[in-house]
């Protein structure tokens, strides 16, 4: 009888509400992502029929594996868009770099040689163990230099999660979160997708990213559209990628 009083949600049929894609594992050889061109480019095939329209390329940028500079990612890249644009795909790819916080990341830092998201955003990511020492050291360096912090994947740190003002913390100080969609379908584990879930409730989630690495993931994505309370957040949260342009 009161049906016409309860809310009518909206579902996520796709990603394309979403737009852009700011954190992806999609340059073939550089990381643990894709190995091969082939399968990049079946990647970001998958990913545009999902609805995105703009993807980063986001490379680990690790000192003990993944040393990536600046000019070999940008060369990389430049690689991976005539490729897509050879095999006549539509999407656009945008890169920039998924740093670890470690010492190459503070020269990274000092010698201007950061890869940025739009708005002079930089996605930065840390151990799963524990938090660096100097943690809000490089917030403070980045801030300095005007670059505005996303940390990716928030709810994967699950040391955090005895201490839920660490989270209240790092938004005080103006640090972003980029969650992973893939969180909340359960793939990192159910302590993961509690904490992404958490973080939602709370608001304090400002983007969404794929985190893509190989096509699993991109099945998984597809799936996570069947779960009506993803489905929903995707369509109604308003998350900010949408803004990125
Ligand atoms: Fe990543």
């Amino acid at each position: 009888m009161l049906s016409f009083l309860r809310k009518k949600h909206t579902l996520a049929a796709d990603y394309s509400g979403i737009l852009t894609d700011i954190h992806a594992h999609l340059i073939p050889g550089i990381d643990d992502g894709p190995k091969v061109m082939e399968e990049s480019l079946q990647l970001i095939r998958e990913l545009e029929a999902l609805g995105y329209r703009r993807l980063t390329a986001t490379p680990h940028v690790m000192s003990d594996y993944y040393p990536n500079s600046r000019d070999f990612i940008l060369e990389s890249h430049q690689k991976l868009v005539a490729a897509v644009k050879k095999a006549g795909i539509g999407v656009e790819i945008g890169v920039a770099a998924e740093y670890y916080m470690d010492s190459q990341f503070l020269s990274v830092i000092d010698n201007d040689q950061v890869l940025t998201l739009p708005g002079n955003q930089v996605l930065m990511e840390m151990s799963f163990v524990s938090p660096p020492p100097n943690l809000y050291h490089f917030i403070f360096r980045l801030q300095t230099k005007n670059y505005q912090p996303v940390l990716a994947h928030p709810e994967r740190y699950l040391f955090m999660k005895k201490n839920f003002s660490e989270y209240e913390r790092l938004k005080e100080y103006g640090v972003r979160f980029q969650l992973n969609l893939l969180s909340l379908t359960g793939h990192y584990g159910t302590p993961v997708a509690e904490m992404a879930w958490k973080l939602l409730k709370n608001k304090m989630i400002d983007y969404l990213g794929t985190d893509v690495h190989h096509l699993r993931h991109v099945e998984i994505l597809k799936e996570a559209l069947g779960d009506k309370r993803i489905a929903q957040t995707v369509a109604e949260y308003g998350f900010l990628n949408a803004e990125l342009g």
